[in-house]
């Protein structure tokens, strides 16, 4: 868990080289929980390496779930439908994704179960699953406003017809969880289609869905089967590597083995846009998910609006977008992203703190960000406020200004990606 360790990171002169990445972050959460209810022992080879998904794992545990890593790799011994009652409280540490995903588990099952998670988590708001699941039959209480601590007592769910207000894969991903537990067909609309991980995940598992882009349907009762994968490299941890990439005009950057799912990777068709050569190659699939290797090539930056459904696909990547926006030629403008108020810390806040204090001019909007391009950063003392995205966006934003800059709370990268700070000095050139 973060310790709020502080991380100095020096300018850079060039940036570049090959690597790859840890399992992606929500795929390695969908795998674990599926694995768990499956019937057999699933293997996971990259499994995530942040914090988050071991609170996933944990949780399981408490569940009566038997699970051993050796090295990257995790072996789930499913349990079937059925999990154990709890011994204590599931602690889903920072993580909304193993709250709000599990969830949709936790309400198809014969007991009661307490979900709580740390000061981040519990400000964040239940209200979008606890109303869809409380339709499905379960009973779910929570603290004051729809935030955590859950208390779910579950049982036999009805199924659901349900359009999802506000875009969310996490809430899509809980019902159609809970779908496998309930009589007759759950169908999920979203107003805007949101990443598929938990779609491909359920098809690899062996559940057969209805898709057609925005509407997914599930219905109750099938049996998953375990099986044996790799998890794709992270592409939002790539996405700080990328905009590191995009600040040294000539700089060469590979990554291989990445999540090339194209409902995660608009920020490629952003950082053409700027300006970047991006180069797929080595395309495959892998349990329904894009797969490649990334050939990354620095050109100097113009500049982009970020807006509606572009604000929705990129929404973890926006916050690193927004710290190289003052570096760009002509700036960044990001709308209608509300939901980046209500993430592990409100991430609107969190960017337009750090880029004054390194020297840049800024807008802050209710909806988003407005940020002239054009701009000399310097290195300045940064608060992470305890949250990975910004700890690392902030580190990339750092290479190209003038001065040390101190990220104070940098550990939070933990979350979702320990070796983070090792992997970006190995591409450093100074
Ligand atoms: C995630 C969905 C997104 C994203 C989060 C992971 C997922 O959250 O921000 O980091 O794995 O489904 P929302 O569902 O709240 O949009």
């Amino acid at each position: 868990m973060p310790e709020n360790k502080s991380v100095v990171i020096r300018p850079a002169k060039n940036f570049g080289g090959s690597m790859s990445l840890p399992g992606d972050k929500s795929i390695s959460h969908r795998y674990a929980m599926l694995g768990a209810i499956a019937d057999g022992l699933t293997k996971l080879e990259n499994f995530s390496s942040g914090a988050d998904c071991a609170s996933t794992l944990e949780c399981l545990k408490s569940l009566g779930v038997r699970w051993e890593r050796i090295g990257d790799a995790v072996a789930i011994y499913g349990q079937g439908a059925k999990l154990k009652r709890p011994t204590g409280v599931l602690d889903c540490g920072n993580s909304g994704s193993t709250m709000r995903m599990l969830s949709g588990i936790l309400a198809g099952q014969d007991f009661t179960s307490e979900l709580t998670g740390d000061d981040s988590l519990k400000r964040r708001p239940m209200e979008r699953i606890m109303k869809p699941l409380g339709m499905m039959g379960a009973k779910i209480t929570s603290a004051k406003d729809g935030r955590p601590p859950l208390r779910i007592t579950g049982g036999r769910l009805k199924s659901i017809d349900y359009r999802v207000p506000v875009a969310s894969a996490q809430v899509k991903t809980s019902l159609l969880f809970a779908g496998l537990y309930a009589d007759g067909t759950t169908r999920v609309v979203e107003p805007i289609q949101t990443r598929d991980h938990g779609e491909h995940a359920l098809e690899a598992f062996g559940a057969h869905l209805e898709r057609r882009m925005k509407d997914v349907s599930i219905t109750g009762g099938e049996k998953l089967k375990a099986v044996e994968a790799t998890v794709p490299g992270d592409f939002s941890s790539a996405a700080f590597f990328l905009c590191a990439a995009g600040l040294f005009p000539g700089s060469q950057l590979s990554i291989s083995g990445l999540l090339l799912n194209p409902t995660r990777t608009r920020l490629l068709d952003f950082l053409v846009g700027l300006g970047l050569k991006i180069t797929p190659t080595d395309l495959r699939e892998q349990h329904g998910e894009l797969v490649g290797m990334l050939q990354v090539q620095g050109e100097g930056l113009k500049g982009a609006r970020v807006i509606g459904e572009d604000t929705a696909a990129l929404i973890d990547e926006i916050p690193v977008l927004a710290a190289i926006a003052p570096y760009t030629a002509d700036g960044i403008e990001i709308r209608d992203a509300r939901e980046l108020r209500v993430k592990e810390s409100d991430r609107i806040a969190s960017v337009a703190t750090n880029l004054r204090a390194m020297g840049a001019k800024v807008e802050e909007l209710e909806d988003g960000l407005r940020i002239p391009g054009g701009q000399k950063l310097h290195g300045a003392s940064i608060d992470s406020f305890g949250d990975h995205r910004i700890a690392m966006a902030f580190a990339v934003a750092a290479l190209r200004a003038d001065g040390d800059t101190e990220i104070k709370g940098a550990d939070a990268a933990v979350i979702s990606y320990p070796d983070f700070f090792n992997a970006l000095q190995g591409l450093v050139q100074r």
